[in-house]
C-alpha cells in the first residue's frame, strides 16, 4: 500500500490483513445487502452549495454530543467482535478515540470486556446494551457499566431478532474461529494478525463468559447467545432500563418518525437514526434518507444522532445539515483497526477530520455547528 488517503484505502489494507471470516463480518449486510449499499450511495445524491470569498480563517469542528464536548461530532459506533479485527481491538479503539476527543461506544457483544476497556482508558466511554432474555445478566451488565463510570448507555432497539447475513453463515463465523483446515490456511497467510492474537488472552466474548449463568466455555456460549435475543421487548422496557441506569440514555436504531415520537416520550437524551449499518431489515431506507423527516418531527425535543454509510467528512457534514447533532462511524474505524491497529483507528478519524475541515471551508462556513439545510443545494 503506498499512501492511505481515504477510508477505502484502509478497507483495502484490512481486507489483506484480517482473516476473511472477520473482514466479511464487518463488510456485510443482511440478505441482498441493498440497505447496506443504499446507506453509502444515498449520500452521493446530496449536494452542497459552494460559497466563495467568505473569511474561512479560525475554523472549528468542535461540538457537543449529549452535552459532552467532542473535537468533532463523530463517535465510534458499537460493533460486536471488534477484538477479532485486531487483538485487543476494543481497548485500542477506545484509546484512539479518547486521544482524538471523540466518544467510543463499547458493544455488549465485544471481545474485550467493560472492565478491560475501563482499565485501558482514563476517560469515560459509552456502553451499548442489548436487552437479552436473561434479565439478571442485563441488570448485572448495567451495574458493571455504572461501576466502570460509563457516561452514557446506548440502548439498541433494532435487534429483537437477528437479521441474516449470508457471508457469516458461509464462513462459519465464530470467536475464536474454529480450527478447520480452511480457517487455519486463511489465518496462516496473515501472520501479523496471528502474532498479535497469540499475544492476548482476549479471544471470546468477555462481557458474557463467566458472567452469564451457565456460560463458561465456547459451546455453552454459542447456544446461550442464539436463544438470548428477546422478541418480547417493548417501549415499557425502556422505562426500567432508564431507571436502573440513572444516567444519560441514547436510543439506537430508530428509522421511522412514529418511533422517534415514541422515543421522545421515554425521556431519553438522544436517538440514533440507524438501520444497524444495513445488517437487520434489508430493504429499509438508508439512514441518511430517513434522517430529515425524523429530525423535523422531533424538533428540539430530543437530540438526534445518525449512523450508517458515513465514509468521509463530507458525509458527516451532510448528516449535520439534515438535522443530526452527532454521527457515528462503524466500518470506517473497523477497517482502520484491521489495517493498522490503534494507529489505523486514529488514521480513519484523521481522514474524516481533514475532509470535514476542507469541506466546511469550501462551503463558506467556519463552524461545524453552523451547518444547516441552507448549506445544501436542493
Ligand atoms: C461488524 C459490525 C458489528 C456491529 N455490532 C453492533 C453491536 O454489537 N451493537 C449495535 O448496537 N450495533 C452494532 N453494529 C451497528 C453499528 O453500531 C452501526 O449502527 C453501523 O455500523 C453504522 O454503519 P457503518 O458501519 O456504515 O458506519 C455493528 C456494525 C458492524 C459493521
Amino acid at each position: 500500500m503506498s499512501q492511505i488517503l481515504t477510508i477505502a484505502d484502509l478497507k483495502d489494507l484490512a481486507r489483506r490483513r484480517v482473516p476473511k471470516m472477520f473482514f466479511d463480518y464487518a463488510d456485510s449486510g443482511a440478505w441482498t445487502e441493498s440497505t447496506y449499499r443504499a446507506n453509502e450511495e444515498d449520500f452521493q445524491k446530496i449536494k452542497f452549495r459552494q460559497r466563495v470569498l467568505v473569511d474561512m480563517d479560525n475554523r472549528s469542528l468542535a461540538s457537543t454530543m449529549i452535552g459532552e464536548k467532542v473535537s468533532m461530532p463523530v463517535a465510534l459506533a458499537p460493533t460486536g467482535m471488534t477484538g477479532m479485527q485486531h487483538a485487543d481491538g476494543e481497548m485500542l479503539a477506545a484509546q484512539a478515540a479518547q486521544e482524538f476527543g471523540v466518544p467510543f461506544t463499547l458493544s455488549t457483544m465485544s471481545i474485550c470486556s467493560i472492565e478491560d476497556v475501563a482499565s485501558a482508558t482514563t476517560k469515560p466511554f459509552w456502553f451499548q446494551l442489548y436487552v437479552l432474555r436473561d434479565k439478571d445478566f442485563v441488570f448485572n451488565l448495567i451495574d458493571r457499566a455504572k461501576a466502570a463510570k460509563c457516561s452514557a448507555l446506548v440502548l439498541t432497539l433494532d435487534l429483537q431478532i437477528l437479521g441474516q447475513r449470508h457471508k457469516d453463515i458461509r464462513n462459519g463465523l465464530s470467536a475464536p474461529p474454529r480450527l478447520t483446515l480452511k480457517n487455519i490456511v486463511d489465518m496462516a497467510i496473515r501472520p501479523r494478525w496471528c502474532a498479535a492474537m497469540a499475544g492476548t488472552k482476549r479471544r471470546t466474548f468477555r462481557n458474557i463468559v463467566g458472567h452469564a449463568k451457565g456460560v463458561g466455555d465456547m459451546a455453552s456460549l454459542a447456544s446461550w447467545t442464539s436463544e438470548q435475543f428477546d422478541p418480547h421487548l417493548s417501549w415499557n422496557d425502556v422505562a426500567w432500563i432508564k431507571e436502573r441506569w440513572g444516567g444519560k440514555l441514547i436510543l439506537k436504531g430508530i428509522l421511522d418518525k412514529e418511533d422517534a415520537l415514541m422515543a421522545v416520550k421515554t425521556g431519553a437524551d438522544a436517538i440514533i437514526v440507524s438501520n444497524h449499518g444495513g445488517r437487520q431489515l434489508d430493504g429499509a431506507s438508508s439512514s441518511i434518507m430517513a434522517l430529515e423527516e425524523i429530525a423535523d418531527a422531533v424538533g428540539d425535543t430530543i437530540e438526534v444522532h445518525m449512523d450508517g454509510g458515513i465514509r468521509s467528512g463530507q458525509d458527516v457534514l451532510k448528516a449535520l445539515c439534515l438535522g443530526a447533532k452527532g454521527t457515528y462511524i462503524g466500518r470506517p474505524f473497523l477497517y482502520g483497526l484491521g489495517a493498522l491497529g490503534k494507529e489505523g483507528v486514529t488514521k480513519a478519524l484523521e481522514i474524516i477530520r481533514k475532509e470535514m475541515d476542507i469541506t466546511l471551508a469550501l462551503c463558506g462556513k467556519r463552524l461545524v455547528t453552523d451547518m444547516g439545510k441552507d448549506q445544501l443545494r436542493r
